[in-house]
C-alpha cells in the first residue's frame, strides 16, 4: 500500500490541532504506521526543504520548522498521498477548498499547520530521513476491507 509522510508544523502544535487533523486521517480509513513527537535540527530541517533552497522564503521556513515542537507520522493507504494532500488543502489558506484543514484553521502561507509529501519519490525520501524502516508499525488495520 501506497505510504506518506505527514508533519504537524510547530503552528498546528502550538495551537493544539494535532488531535483535530490526525482524527481527520483517521476518519478517512488512513493507517497510522509511525508518529514522532520531535524538534527539528537544523540539519534535518535543511534535508527536508532542500527543494526550496535558494527561495525567498527559504531562510524564514528553516526557522520557523524548528522554532518547536512537531508531529511527524507515517500514514498508508491506496492513494494516501493524492488523498492526503487533498485534505490538506493548497499551499495559502486563500486558494485552499473550504473543508480542508489549511482553509479551516490557517490564515498565512507560512503558517499552514502540517506538511505532506507531493510524491511517492518525496515520500520514500521523506520518510527516511525521519524514521528508521523498524520504526513503522505493519498491523493488521481490520477495518480496511471496509475502506
Ligand atoms: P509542504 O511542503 O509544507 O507540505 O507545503 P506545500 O507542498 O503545500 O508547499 P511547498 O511549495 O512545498 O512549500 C513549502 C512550505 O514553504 C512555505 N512557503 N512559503 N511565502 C511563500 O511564497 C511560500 N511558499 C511556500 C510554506 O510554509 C509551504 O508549506
Ligand atoms: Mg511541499
Amino acid at each position: 500500500m501506497e505510504k506518506t509522510f505527514l508533519m504537524i508544523k510547530p503552528d498546528g502544535v502550538q495551537r493544539g490541532l494535532i488531535g483535530e487533523i490526525i482524527s481527520r486521517f483517521e476518519r478517512k480509513g488512513l493507517q497510522l504506521q509511525a508518529a514522532k513527537f520531535m524538534i527539528l535540527s537544523e540539519e534535518l530541517a535543511e534535508k527536508h526543504y532542500e527543494e526550496h533552497k535558494g527561495k525567498s522564503f527559504y531562510e524564514p521556513l528553516l526557522s520557523f520548522i524548528t522554532s518547536g515542537p512537531v508531529f511527524a507520522m507515517v500514514w498508508s493507504g491506496d492513494n494516501v498521498i493524492a488523498l492526503t494532500r487533498a485534505l490538506i488543502g493548497k499551499t495559502d489558506a486563500i486558494d485552499a477548498a473550504p473543508g480542508t484543514i489549511r482553509s479551516d484553521f490557517a490564515v498565512h502561507t507560512n503558517f499552514n499547520l502540517i506538511h505532506g509529501s507531493d510524491s511517492i519519490q518525496n515520500a520514500e525520501r521523506e520518510i527516511n530521513l525521519y524514521f528508521k524502516p523498524e520504526e513503522l508499525v505493519a498491523f493488521e488495520h481490520t477495518i480496511q476491507r471496509w475502506i
